[in-house]
Order: C-alpha cells, then sequence, then structure tokens
C-alpha cells in the first residue's frame, strides 16, 4: 500500500529522526502559547515548592506535539520522564510495577490514555489521588487490601479524543489543556528550524509554502520537508526551491489547500454520493472503506477548520468552498 504523506503516525524513520527534530525546551516549542505560557508557570511554582506539578491531560489531533510538549515539561521540572502507553499496559499489577518504580516528581507519560482498561484505570486512581496504590493479597474470605505508598509523581496523559475518557479520570486531572491546528506563521517556524537542524539549504518561498500545505500539523510539515530534501538532493544537487517544492508535491498529490487523497475522497463522497450532506460519518466511512476513528480524528478537524466541511445535527455536510476547490460549483445547490 502507498504510504500516505499525511499519515500522522510515526513510521521508523521518523523514529530516528524524531528526537532531534523534537524541540527539548519550551523556548524552542512554537504555538500552543497559551498552553504553554500557563504551563511555564506551573512548572516554575511547582519547583518553587520543590512539589510534582499538577497531573496533567493534553488532547487534541495527532501530530500536535502532545508527546513533545511531555518530553519538555519532564526537562524543564529536571526530572525522570518514564513513557508508555494505555493499550501497552495490559494489567494493574503492569501499572503498578511502573508506578513503583517512580522517584519524587518524576513524570509519567501514557500516550493514548482513553484506551486504559478498566481494571488498570482503577489502580491509578488512588494513585493519582493519594500516591498510593490498594492491592489486594490473598483469595476469598481471607483476602485482605494493602495500601503502598509510592512516589509523588505527575501523570501526563494524552489523547486524539478528550470525550472517549472516563469522567472519574478526566476529573482527577489539575491541568487540561487543548491541542489546536498550528497557524502558518508557526508552522514555518517549525521548518525553519527543523531545516537546520537537518541542514537544508532551503528559500523562504518554499518554506512558507510547506508551511500552507502541512494542514496545520508540525509532523505533517516536517515530513513533507524530508520529501521535498529527497527531490532536491536527487533532482537539483540540494538546492531547495520553488520549483522542486512544487515537484515534490504534485508527485505526492498534495494540493494547494494541503488536501491529500483521503481528504478529497472524503468532500466528493459527500458532494457526489450524497448531495453534498448532510450524511452521517459512519455512512462516509464505509463508503470511503476506512475507519470512523481516522476520519474523525485525523482528517476531519483540518477540513473544519478549513471551511471545507461542517458538522450538523443530522451529518456532516460539504461547504461551497469545498464543492469550489473541487471544481464541482455547478452542483453547489444554495439552500433556501
Ligand atoms: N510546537 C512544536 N514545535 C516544533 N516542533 C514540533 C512542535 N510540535 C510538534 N513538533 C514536531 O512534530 C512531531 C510530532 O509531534 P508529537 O509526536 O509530539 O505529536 P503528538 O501530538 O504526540 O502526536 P500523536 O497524537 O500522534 O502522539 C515532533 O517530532 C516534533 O518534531
Ligand atoms: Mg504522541
Amino acid at each position: 500500500m502507498e504510504e500516505r504523506i499525511t499519515n500522522t503516525n510515526l513510521n521508523s524513520e521518523e523514529c530516528n529522526n524524531e528526537y532531534t527534530l523534537r524541540p527539548q525546551n519550551i523556548d524552542e516549542f512554537c504555538g500552543q502559547t497559551n498552553a504553554k505560557d500557563n504551563l511555564s508557570i506551573y512548572i516554575k511554582a511547582a519547583k518553587l515548592r520543590n512539589e510534582p506539578l499538577d497531573h496533567v491531560l493534553f488532547y487534541g489531533p495527532p501530530g500536535l506535539g502532545k508527546t513533545t510538549l511531555a518530553g519538555i515539561i519532564a526537562n524543564e521540572l529536571g526530572v525522570e520522564i518514564k513513557i508508555t502507553s494505555g493499550p501497552a499496559i495490559e494489567r494493574a499489577g503492569d501499572l503498578a510495577a511502573i508506578l513503583t518504580n517512580l522517584n519524587d516528581n518524576d513524570v509519567l507519560f501514557i500516550d493514548e490514555i482513553h484506551r486504559l482498561n478498566r481494571a488498570v484505570e482503577e489502580v491509578l486512581y488512588s494513585a493519582m489521588e493519594d500516591y498510593a496504590l490498594d492491592i489486594i493479597i490473598g483469595k476469598g474470605p481471607s483476602a485482605r487490601s494493602l495500601r503502598i505508598d509510592i512516589a509523588k509523581f505527575t501523570l501526563i496523559g494524552a489523547t486524539t479524543r478528550a470525550g472517549s475518557l472516563s469522567a472519574p479520570l478526566r476529573d482527577r486531572f489539575g491541568i487540561i489543556s487543548k491541542f489546536e491546528l498550528y497557524n502558518k506563521e508557526e508552522l514555518a517556524e517549525i521548518l525553519e528550524r527543523s531545516a537546520k537542524v537537518l541542514k537544508l539549504n532551503a528559500d523562504i518561498e518554499s518554506i512558507k509554502e510547506l508551511a500552507l500545505r502541512s494542514r496545520g500539523t508540525p509532523r505533517i510539515a516536517n515530513r513533507l520537508l524530508k520529501r521535498v530534501r529527497d527531490f532536491s538532493e536527487v533532482k537539483s544537487n540540494g538546492k531547495l526551491d520553488m520549483d522542486i517544492t512544487g515537484q515534490t508535491l504534485k508527485a505526492l498529490q498534495v494540493d494547494e489547500l494541503g488536501l491529500e487523497k483521503l481528504d478529497r475522497e472524503i468532500l466528493l463522497t459527500i458532494i457526489k454520493g450524497f448531495n453534498g450532506g448532510p450524511v452521517g460519518i459512519e455512512t462516509i466511512a464505509s463508503a470511503i472503506g476506512e475507519e470512523r476513528v481516522t476520519l474523525e480524528d485525523v482528517n476531519e478537524p483540518f477540513l473544519i477548520q478549513a471551511g471545507l466541511l461542517y458538522r450538523t445535527q443530522k451529518g456532516r455536510m460539504a461547504s461551497k468552498k469545498a464543492y469550489k476547490h473541487l471544481g464541482l460549483e455547478t452542483l453547489f445547490k444554495e439552500e433556501e
């Protein structure tokens, strides 16, 4: 299967490069100003009191820097970070083992925290609230419960869907930050930094163009930059200009708005298959043969922000701008 450029999951190449492209301290982290500014204060206050930072929940679409910012927080606090994910913690005992190995003020980062199973989640409640684990020893009438203390740690949870988190878990986070898509200036700044890290000689027009085509997402911006680098190295001795950028984007089928094939397919399905909508997300997903969560988490946020798609009570609708963008203006019917 062809690899989608806007697939926001990590691939192996990215894992190698990821470390260097990932900002290590808070000043290098562009955008998300609100979340970042507040966090800086909380971090300073926690350090002054020599207490752990309150538990933090990050939510928002993939590739916007949740994992990156969690690493930065640990860095700024000067503590260790232990990284795991919801699906990786299978049993309550696995979590207990992780928790008992933490030191005071350490950060435990749980990615995809909405995918923790029930039994594991329950262990987390007392850990978060009282820094304690309740363990049942033995079975039947002789069973007794034992409470053991653990280090005063900070949990940072990340999720693409805050709505899937159970209320008791969500309520135990003292700091909740929503990640927003980045604007083109912020993306250009990120791209400039990445170009420097990768030692690329890129002109400013190309950087700006890539920023426009990255769907508000740093991970996509960095991935496009790496593809442009490949093209420039093979086709023009490493010079990265608008010509090479244009060629690359065309080859990747990334259009002027940054939409890729799947984005266009979603809009086309709504317009041609369902008269522009409203149509349910489940119906669109099965018409295209994609998972509903992919459409909702990965594609929709940008399509909505770009004003191409909107959500109504009855389902998704394509906007006039979407018809125009796809050259289907003649099909558009103004609502009475
Ligand atoms: N604010 C930023 N400044 C600079 N680079 C960034 C920023 N945010 C993200 N990046 C870059 O984008 C890449 C993806 O970020 P990250 O892995 O932190 O996203 P994420 O929100 O955790 O995604 P997911 O939900 O898929 O886990 C990082 O490798 C980093 O290089
Ligand atoms: Mg992540």
